[in-house]
């Protein structure tokens, strides 16, 4: 017997996209269409879920089939907080949805031991007529609770949701931000021995994530297993000690949160401090404007990899404009190791803000002070918007890293205080420091 909370073991998925083989007979008139219809329905609906030997062989590459997942095997023990990380189609949601039982896998196995509850889409699991009130009691059911249990509960749960005022109204009138609200109350009073929660927070407020990512804290204290899929690289590695890494639905990592973060922020491209794209067409971008490089560069113009702690930094952007028009106004973000975003800046010039760019090449430039940066990698999103209208021809993540070197962290190395400095920024402040002689210190 095992004590594992859950054990997945060489689980895959493949699923049939688009649309399968047309099976409408090509000789059919149209009456005979129409009575074929509900047959021809059920076939494709069929073909969805059924595959050849090959296709589950894995060798055939067929255009229509995919491998959601391929070969994924890891467990986890109670009381773990993992964070399940890994770009968009990687697999993530797939994979809570075979652990909550909401498809099956096409091959592998999963062990649950204990009650799941999750909280996978936004609006999943509630009746959109019934109120909210009556659906907690149709969840908790479901869920595996008596009515008294839920009667007992049920105050604590609308006070956590903050909803209050809404609860006797048909859910399909609420906000998904307050769908959301409920379904994490209703998922985190049913005491379940195991919490899957997708994306879905994203929704909420900040206020109420911080209180879900508390509520997911604690249930790993109190020897929960947590599995948390999310976007947010300093949620995940703020709550979670472990990470998985899913790409193209295999898990390239199982390791700290920080160390699966860092993997996953600093993407495929092997973090370098430049790029360029010299195909005008492959360029990030549209037909009014095109990105063509991001660099890092000393005070000279000079391109860098790395830079001192003290040195002000250059970070610059290289765009084409293709069409005249647009007042164009482009941002960066600074993103720290942890995948925290540590600032944002843009071009604070309000005149830039308001000229429409002509036709041509553009370099902007945007100037970090040094005494300012913590040591370690750093990466930039770049971030261009237009500001008249709600339009972004760019937005660029991880773009580039370019690695601090903090030498002023050797002080903090001396003696009893090994290690780096705490914190995601590493700002010199000015600091003084006056003696106060004994006699003038009056003590209450
Ligand atoms: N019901 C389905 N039918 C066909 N393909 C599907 C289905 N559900 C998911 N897929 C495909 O499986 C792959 C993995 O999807 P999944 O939703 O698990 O990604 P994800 O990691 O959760 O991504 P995101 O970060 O965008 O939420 C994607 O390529 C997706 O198109
Ligand atoms: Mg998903």
């Amino acid at each position: 017997m095992t004590d594992k909370a859950l054990a997945v073991d060489e689980v895959s998925k493949l699923y049939r996209i688009g649309s399968a083989a047309d099976l409408v007979s090509k000789d059919d008139n149209a009456v005979v269409r129409l009575l074929k219809k509900p047959l021809n329905n059920y076939r494709k609906y069929r073909s969805l879920y059924r595959f050849t030997e090959e296709e589950l062989q894995g060798e055939t590459v067929g255009k229509d089939i995919l491998w959601a997942l391929r070969d994924v095997s890891f467990n986890v023990e109670p009381g773990e907080v993992v964070g399940l990380v890994g770009a968009n189609g990687a697999g993530k949601s797939t994979l809570l949805k075979i652990l909550s039982r909401v498809t099956p896998p096409t091959k592998g196995r999963c062990v649950i031991r204990g009650r799941v509850s999750c909280l996978l889409e936004v609006g999943t699991g509630f009746h959109s007529e019934l109120t909210g009130r009556e659906n907690i009691y149709m969840n908790s059911t479901i869920l595996g609770m008596r009515k008294r249990e839920v009667d007992r509960k049920f105050d604590e749960i609308v006070d956590f949701s903050g909803i209050s005022k809404f609860i006797d109204t048909p859910v399909k009138r609420y906000s998904s931000g307050m769908s959301v609200r409920l379904a994490f109350a209703i998922m985190a009073h049913l005491e379940p021995e195991i919490l899957i929660v997708d994306e879905v927070l994203a929704v909420g407020d900040a206020e109420f994530q911080r209180k879900c990512l508390n509520q997911m804290g604690n249930a790993g204290r109190e020897g929960k297993a947590v599995l948390f899929v999310s976007h947010n690289m300093a949620a995940i590695t703020r709550l979670c000690d472990r990470g998985l890494l899913l790409r193209n639905g295999q898990i390239v990592q199982d390791g700290t949160a920080a160390d699966v973060v860092h993997t996953h922020v600093s993407g495929g491209h092997g973090e370098a401090a430049s790029r360029e794209w010299p195909d005008m067409e492959s360029a990030p971008g549209d037909d009014k404007v095109r990105l063509r490089a991001v660099r890092i560069v000393a005070e000279s113009g000079a391109p860098l990899d790395s830079v001192s702690a003290d040195e002000q930094v250059g970070i610059q952007l290289i765009y084409d404009v293709l069409e005249e028009g647009q007042v164009l106004s482009p941002y960066f973000t600074i993103v720290s190791d942890a995948g925290i975003d540590l600032f944002s800046t843009t071009d604070a010039d309000a005149s830039a803000d308001k000229v429409a760019r002509q036709v041509g090449r553009y370099i902007s430039t945007a100037w970090v002070p040094g005494g300012l940066l913590a040591g370690g990698t750093h990466y930039v999103r770049a971030v261009m918007r237009s500001v008249q209208e709600q339009y972004r021809p760019f937005t660029e993540r991880d773009i580039i890293a370019f690695n601090v070197i903090d030498s002023d962290s050797g002080i903090f190395g001396t003696g009893w205080w090994e290690g780096r400095p705490s914190g995601v920024i590493h700002p010199r402040l000015q600091w003084s420091t006056e003696y106060v002689r004994p006699e003038m210190v009056i003590e209450e």
